[in-house]
């Protein structure tokens, strides 16, 4: 008989999976400050270099507040995210904890969502990442022929494919694949690279502030405040990448939480300060249709000099953003394939290298259809939506492992129990009914999509029948800690 839809596999079972030399990583590559800026690099991208402006229009000089909004509802799911790394030492993240405390229909779920956080999310920054470049060029007199910079279904400009999108998407696939120790050290130098453009734009841009331009300070009220809270979240997305690391991670029960936490405190405090800067350099609507807002506003105070730095930082960061989004997007399906969710085949690990070839290609290829083919504003709100959901069930998972495995060893336990899940869950809910209807369907046929491919073969496949299970039962309690 098939198992249940809702059968939790046991931490235990996954560890051993882990350890089979087919699906074994390459272990110990990773200390806790690679992966600090592993999450850093993860989040600071299009959201803090292009979005802020776009949450400057909508909330005024108040988009501080927006700030604060979004990283708190960041923050909450960061502790949970956390607690469940310090006690499930397996790669996957949010797809691995929802498959040890919810079962494997929601984990499907999950893993099903993060094709489209990193899968779509990679081609989104890819797509930032050709107009940036775009217009690097631009600047010293070189235009790229449209035709080749838009998909053929962007509404504003149709082309015939985004090439130089496509063409980063592939770079970056290449270096993850051939390496963890190769993705790390790329990784860090250029999440040092745009940390110093965005404390450059600080400090330079602190100089320039206009205190009139804080008033009105919150021209469109609350509403504003949170209509720009739920563009500006897009910003903080990244952190739970992290936890995709924990089998290349060096006393990952200890160091992926470190990881996860640093990277969000560091990159929240950034962002804090980025916001009141910009907020004082202009008044807000001058931001209106700016891409490229932070070079634009120190452009604007007569510091040319700063703003290229700036674009050179932007650059950098959307580098990381999908190179981190490949790396974890990989991870994830990695894990999918070695549980039978996907073809195991997928799943098979490179000898020498240690990486998930075949998966790091697959995602790359997701990637590369969606940044060639479709329009960034589809393809971010879709990143939105699916990263929300995942939120949501990693709050919900942190509160059920409790009740279910009280006794499972904790490296850290998030405070303030149940309050905080609840808390985290509801934000993350709360910013998920703020998207756009559109959006929310594009989900739901996203998710009937998944739910067909699940019945028809996952669940046929899964390696969960290898083993007796326990079942989600409350009155059968599990025993696998
Ligand atoms: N936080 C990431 C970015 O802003 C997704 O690009």
């Amino acid at each position: 008989m098939a198992h249940g839809v809702l059968t939790r596999k046991p931490v235990a079972d996954m560890i051993e999976q882990s350890q089979e030399e087919a699906h074994r990583l390459r272990p110990q590559a990773l200390g806790r400050w690679d992966l600090a800026a592993l999450g850093i690099g993860a989040i600071v991208g299009t959201g803090i270099f292009v979005l802020s402006g776009v949450g400057a229009t909508m909330a005024g000089p108040a988009v501080i507040l927006s700030f604060v909004v979004a990283g708190i509802a960041s923050a909450l799911a960061a502790l949970c995210y956390a607690e469940l790394a310090g006690s499930v030492p397996v790669t996957g993240s949010s797809y691995t904890f929802t498959y040890a405390t919810l079962g494997e229909l929601i984990a499907w779920v999950i893993g099903w969502d993060f094709i489209l956080e990193y899968g779509v999310g990679s081609g989104a920054v890819a797509i930032g990442w050709s107009g940036y470049l775009a217009s690097i060029f631009e600047s010293v007199g070189v235009h790229l022929p449209t035709a080749l910079l838009h998909g053929p279904f962007d509404s504003v400009q149709p082309g015939i494919v985004n090439l130089p999108a496509v063409g980063i998407l592939l770079l970056v696939a290449w270096l993850v694949s051939s390496g963890v120790n190769q993705s790390r050290r790329v990784n860090n130098v250029i999440v040092i690279v745009k940390l110093l453009a965005v404390v450059l734009f600080i400090v330079v841009g602190s100089f320039f502030i206009h205190p009139a331009n804080y008033t009105p300070f919150m021209p469109y009220g609350w509403g504003g405040v949170m209509t720009g809270a739920a563009i500006i979240f897009y910003a903080y997305i990244g952190f739970d990448s992290v936890a995709t690391a924990t089998e290349e991670a060096r006393d990952s029960r200890h160091s992926i939480p470190f990881g996860i936490l640093v990277s969000l405190g560091v990159c929240t405090l950034l962002y804090l300060l980025v916001a009141f800067v910009s907020s004082g350099l202009l008044p807000a609507q001058a931001y209106r249709g700016q891409a490229a807002p932070l070079a634009y506003a120190l452009q604007h105070v007569g510091q040319g000099w700063a703003a290229g730095a700036i674009s050179i930082g932007a650059l950098a960061g959307l580098s990381s953003v999908m190179l981190v989004g490949v790396f974890s997007g990989a991870r994830v399906l990695f894990a999918m394939s070695r549980d039978g969710l996907l073809p195991k085949g997928l799943a098979k690990v490179h000898e020498a290298r240690r990486t998930p070839q075949r998966v790091i290609w697959l995602g790359a290829l997701i990637s590369s259809i969606c940044a060639g083919l479709l329009p960034i504003n589809v393809v971010a709100e879709l990143t939105n939506v699916g990263t929300l959901a995942a939120f949501t069930l990693v709050s919900i998972g942190v509160l059920v492992l409790r009740y279910t495995q009280p006794d499972l060893p904790r490296t850290y336990r998030v405070p303030g129990v149940p309050v905080v899940p609840l808390l985290a869950a509801a934000a993350s809910i709360y910013l998920i009914v703020s998207l756009p209807v559109l959006t929310l369907i594009r989900f739901g046929v996203w998710l009937l999509l998944g739910f067909l491919v699940y019945f028809l073969y996952s669940r046929k496949h899964s390696r969960i029948e290898e083993k007796i299970l326990v079942t989600t039962q409350p009155s059968m309690p599990e025993s696998n800690a």
